[in-house]
């Protein structure tokens, strides 16, 4: 009998876009389809995890047997992040969260006022949703931070100088081109002894190998 990877392990992850509203009819969002973080939810299923997934607006069903919370705002993300990160051993930050929203909503649709003057929009940095959950975890090591990085260029060195500054032990980082909306990519892993390049596949085979590499790292750990 081979026990499941993860199974006891709580796990809690962000996917998809965030939503930052201008009025309420508009709003600006960002390409990302969600896929690659429903697919780390259904693998962390599969290999015996409790999941929780705290998502922004997509299209996509919700992984058997998974928990779904559902965001608009990188503000709502994180506070459904904070509410749900007690007692988890492992966050995975897979959203393609918005670093700016519009400090100057309006209540009401924005109306032309004949004038031709376009609104102006202000806006304000958003909370690194990532990086607060990393902060928290120095007191007992839980839960285990892994991230991602999309970049367009210099990725080897870009990834590891972002998983020192966000302070987590796993940063994943996407290998171009544009993986938004595809079923496939090719990911590269950066922890603390260097990279590892996973090739071409589709997402959830992907997501099934990290969840593995995150399993792998749990029990190093587990042995220091
Ligand atoms: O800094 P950058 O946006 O490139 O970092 C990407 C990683 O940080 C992803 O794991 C993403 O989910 C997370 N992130 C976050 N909150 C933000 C920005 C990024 O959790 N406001």
């Amino acid at each position: 009998f081979q026990p499941k990877l993860l199974a006891g392990k709580r796990v809690l992850i962000t996917a998809g876009p965030t939503y930052e509203a201008i009025d309420p009819v508009r709003g600006i969002t960002n390409l990302s389809s969600g896929k690659m973080g429903y697919a780390i939810a259904r693998a962390a299923r599969e290999a015996g995890a409790d999941v929780t997934l705290v998502s922004g607006p997509t299209s996509l069903p919700t992984p058997h047997g998974v928990r779904r919370i559902d965001v608009q705002s990188a503000r709502q993300m994180l506070d459904a992040v904070m509410a749900a990160v007690s007692g988890q051993h492992i966050f995975v930050g897979v959203a393609a969260v918005a670093d700016w929203r519009v400090d100057n909503a309006s209540a009401q649709k924005i109306k032309k006022d004949g004038s031709g003057d376009a609104p102006q929009l202000h806006f304000a940095q958003n909370p690194d949703i990532l990086a607060t959950v990393a902060a928290t975890t120095s007191l007992n090591g839980w839960p285990y931070c892994v991230g991602f990085a999309a970049e367009s260029e210099n990725l080897i060195e870009y990834g590891a100088v972002k998983r020192e500054k966000k302070g987590i032990p796993l940063l994943v980082g996407n290998i171009g081109p544009q993986t938004f909306g595809q079923d496939e990519n090719a990911i590269v892993l950066f922890d603390e002894s260097g990279h590892t390049v996973l090739p071409r596949a589709t997402k959830l085979e992907l997501a099934r190998q990290l969840v593995s590499e995150i399993a792998k790292r749990l029990e190093q750990r587990s042995l220091l």
